[in-house]
Formats: structure tokens, sequence, C-alpha cells
């Protein structure tokens, strides 16, 4: 059998509800996840929530809670949020589950029996939003922290460091030798320029109790958790390990949960699909960490960029947010996933403005594919009752070769370059119902044929268009199969060959599928 496609997201701190970037990361990760399900590979799509740290317990205590409580609330919100978003993942980890926490023990048990760890004390700064210690060196010219690091306070405390040292020129032999293991291209060469013009400190992987006590205990000794990030990495593997991953489990030997009856073949992972803003610990530590448990390195991190909101860093605290919920009631979950996915390529910023959703709705969706599905398939019901005619292939080289781009493209993840070629069969389609005019072609008795010819083939398009489109926008290529009397949900990439419809066959009831709205 061969391996699954296993691709992840980042898995978010619960220390409020999702926002746009959350919602934006699990929708391109689930439309790859869908894309290749669609070329018929086996996919194990992992996404889920890092509920341990001081940002968590911070908010928990505000809110008057246990840190348990806390994150057991919001938990159930996430995954709410997860279905509202039409997420296909296969599975949801929570870092403080059994099978979770206990995986992280037994990797920390044989790393310190290894010897990769050791103890010492630390004086300096460190930033409880970003969890991380700062130096000297992170300060900016005018001697202040950056305001994303948030209050940065001056400690000193002894704790269990990992040694990374050693480990920075195979890491860069690697990452030249590998240009697909961090994408896009511009990311890996920030990656490449950071390890080749800093010395890489050793990583502290722990907190002292004293400090903070929401965290996974080191199994070596009791006064201290593990560092929030060694923890929360540490997922991509854990949750393999829990459905039987061999080569994961083989690695660790000393876990003490009980492997499951089946094996599963997931380790390593083909895609981590992350932010930017994380991605040091997914392209330095992670790979160092990977290493020394003696596991393979994941195919690939792709790296997305940052959303914003009318040009300015999306903040609870000025408001200026997006509320996916709010958006996705008003609009449909549809309309979100296309405009995140068609505006915002994956690697560079974005910026959302209402004025620009509203603008791809109405353009793209409402007057683009709506009018050309709503119109094809109207003229099909008036003029031959809905009765599908003989085969006619007049648009059937255009459609393959958007296939064939399509392909191409969602092969490599580029997503938004997907919707641009498929957009350009939506134009062509209806740019053909233009130019042929079957409305005056069906006042004409003489060109009854004609008329059959271009309506196979517009039918037929918006078929293809429903096939294309699934891992984009499933509920709605679901109704356009609906009304064209087709059974089930357009699953399967390989029905994207043109000639799907057969004559004879007759089609269900039009519908408009993105009403127009006043705007
Ligand atoms: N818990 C860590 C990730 C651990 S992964 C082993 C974390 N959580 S987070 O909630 O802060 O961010 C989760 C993901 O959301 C990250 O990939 C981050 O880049 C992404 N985004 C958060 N805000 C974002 C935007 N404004 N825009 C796009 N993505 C953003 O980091």
């Amino acid at each position: 059998m061969t391996k699954p496609f296993y691709i992840t997201t980042a898995i978010d701190y619960v220390n409020g509800q999702p926002h746009l970037g959350h919602a934006y990361e699990k929708i391109i990760t689930d439309v790859i996840a869908r894309a290749r399900r669609s070329f018929g590979q086996e996919v194990f799509f992992l996404t889920g929530l890092d509920e341990h740290g001081q940002k968590v317990q911070q908010v928990a205590q505000a809110d008057g809670k246990t840190p348990q409580a806390y994150c057991d609330g919001l938990a159930a919100d996430w995954q709410a949020f997860a279905k509202k978003l039409e997420l296909t993942n296969n599975d949801f980890v929570r870092t403080t589950s059994t099978r979770h926490k206990e995986f992280v023990q037994a990797i920390l048990t044989k790393l310190h029996a290894a010897g990769e760890f050791y103890q010492k004390t630390y004086e300096g700064f460190y930033s409880a939003r970003e969890e991380t210690f700062l130096t000297e060196k992170d300060r900016r010219p005018d001697g202040t922290f950056d305001p994303a690091y948030g209050e940065v306070v001056k400690l000193q405390e002894s704790n269990y460091w990992f040694k990374l040292k050693a480990q920075q020129q195979w890491l860069i032999d690697y990452l030249e030798a590998n240009p697909s293991f961090v994408q896009p291209d511009y990311r890996r060469n920030e990656v490449l320029g950071f390890l080749k013009n800093n010395e890489l400190e050793d990583l502290c992987i722990s907190r002292p109790l004293a400090r903070l006590n929401w965290g996974i205990p080191l199994p070596f000794d009791k006064d201290y958790v593990t560092y929030v990030w060694f923890d929360a990495l540490v997922n991509y593997i854990s949750i393999p390990a829990a459905h039987g991953d061999k080569t994961v489990l083989a690695a660790t030997p000393n876990l003490s949960l009980p492997a499951p009856a089946d094996q599963v073949d997931l380790w390593p992972a083909d895609i981590h699909v992350i932010g930017k803003d994380i991605l040091k610990f997914h392209a330095v530590y992670w790979p160092i960490m990977l290493k020394a448990m003696g596991l393979p390195l994941p195919k690939q991190i792709l790296a997305h960029g940052w959303w914003q909101k009318d040009g300015e860093r999306m903040s609870k605290t000025t408001g200026n947010v997006i509320d996916p919920v709010a958006v996705i009631n008003e609009w449909g979950v549809d309309a979100f996933r296309f405009y995140v996915v068609r505006e915002l390529a994956i690697g560079p910023d974005g910026n959302w403005t209402d004025a620009g959703f509203k603008a791809r709705y109405q353009a793209e969706l409402a007057n683009g594919l709506g009018n050309l599905v709503n119109r094809s398939l109207s003229m099909l019901k008036r003029y031959r009752n809905g009765v599908v005619p003989a085969r006619h292939d007049e648009l059937a080289p255009e459609a393959a070769k958007v296939v064939a781009d399509t392909q191409a493209l969602l092969e490599q993840s580029d997503l938004q370059g997907s919707l641009q070629a498929i957009w350009q069969l939506v134009n062509r389609a209806n740019q053909y119902v233009d130019q042929t005019k079957p409305f005056s072609l069906a006042k004409d008795p003489a060109q009854a044929k004609r008329l059959d010819e271009v309506l196979y083939n517009l039918a037929e398009s918006c078929r293809v268009l429903a096939v294309l489109l699934w891992p984009f926008i499933p509920g709605t290529t679901t109704k356009i199969f609906g009304q064209l009397g087709l059974p089930g949900s357009p699953e399967k990439f390989a029905a994207a060959n043109w000639g799907g419809l057969q004559p004879g066959h007759v089609i269900g009831e039009p519908a408009p599928l993105f009403p127009r709205k006043d705007v």
C-alpha cells in the first residue's frame, strides 16, 4: 500500500476565538488535502490546538478558570469552527490529551538519556507573548524590543537546554541540497540567511514550575514543565504514533501507551502548512529535534503570509478584526473559502477589505460562475426540457487545457494559480453564451442542431467546472452536480475529462448559487 499523503496545519493557541488568519491557514490546507484525495491519493490531514504555556495560563486566570476548564470550553468552539469551515481533517489534536502528553514524555526521556540536554542558569530577557528568551541582539537600534514581543521581563533562572550548536552545518547543507524543503524560495533563503549569519543558540526546553505550571511535566525533573514549543511541535508525530505509525513507534520504544493493533505509515509528513512568523521553529528547531530522535525530516514546510485588515495588523484591542463566522453566516462558507484562496497566493502578505470581498463575490461568483451555471441549465431546461443533447466537443480542447493546467498547479500547491486557470474556463463559457446567443438560436427552428451543440457544451463545461472546483468550494460544486441531476459530489478529479454528460440524461432544477446582493 502506498503511504498516505500526510499534511498538517500549525496548532493554534487557545487564548481566544479563531480569526481570519487561523481560518486562512486551515482552508488552504483543506484545499490541498481535498485536491490530493480527488487525485485518488489517500490523505491524512491533521489540525488542532496548542493548549499549554504561559499565554493560555494567563488568560485562563483572568477568566477565573483552571487552564484545563478554560481550554475545554474553547476547544469545543474551535472544533465547531473547523466544521463551519468544512475542513476534512482526519484527526484533531489537543496537546492536553493523554496520547500527546505521554508521547512528549517518552521523547524527552529518550533525548535526556542520549545526553542531548544539559542544565544551566540563564540570566536575560523573556517575552511571555512569544514564549521565548531574548538577548541583547534582539533589541532594536533604539534599545527597545519589538512590540510584537509584548511585555519583556528580565529574569534569572535555571533550566534544561537542548544542544543545537553542533547542528548548524548539516542543516545548512540539507537546506541547500533540498530546495523544496522550505517553500516559497524566499522563505528558504530567509532560513539559510539566518543560519549562515548567526551562531545557533541552544534551545531552552523547560520552564520552572515556580513560574509556570501549565505544561507537560519533565519526566526527569519534577520541578519543571516542558517548553510549549517543544511540546507543540511534537504533535506532528505524537498523533501518527497514536494511529500506529511504524516509523515513529520504532523510534520511541519506551512509549508506555499501548500501540494500536493496525499499523499506519504516515511519517514523514508531506507538508507542514504554517505562517511565516513560526518558520524558525519549523525549519530550524523541528528538523534538529527530529534528527536527534532518529526520525526522517518532513518533505516540505510551506509558509504562508499574514493577513491584515484595511492595511493594518489585526488586533483585538483596536477591534480591527475579521470574524470569519460572521462573514460565513452572511455570505456562505464557499464565498469565504473562495475569497481567501483567490485573493492571496501562499507566500506574500494579504489585505482584507470588505469592498474587495464583495467585489470578488459579485464579479467572480455571482456574475461569473453562478450566472454561467444558472443560465446554461435554465436554457437546457427551457429549450430541451432538461434533456442533455448529443455530445459535442467545441469547448473540449479549451476545457482539457484548463484541466491539465489545474492539475499541475494543484500538484504544486499553487491554489491561487489553480483558481485563475479555472476561471479561464468560466470566462470562456460565459463568452461562448454571448457569442453563440442560444436565446436567439431557440427562436429559429432551422438552428435546432446548433442549439443542441451549444447547450451540450455549456452543460458539460458546468460539470467539468464542478469537478475542478470541488476542493475549493465543495458545497457549491455538490449543488451544481445536483442541478445537473448527477448523484453525490464531484470528488474525483478523473471525472473532469470531457464527455461525462450522457445524451438523454435529464438534469435537475436550476437555482441561483450565489444570490446577488445589493452592495
Ligand atoms: N501555537 C503556535 C503554533 C504551534 S505549531 C506546532 C502558534 N499559534 S497561533 O495561534 O499564534 O498561530 C497559529 C497559526 O495561525 C500560525 O501559523 C500563524 O502564522 C497563523 N496566523 C496567526 N495570525 C495570522 C494572520 N493575521 N494571518 C495569517 N496567518 C496568521 O503560533
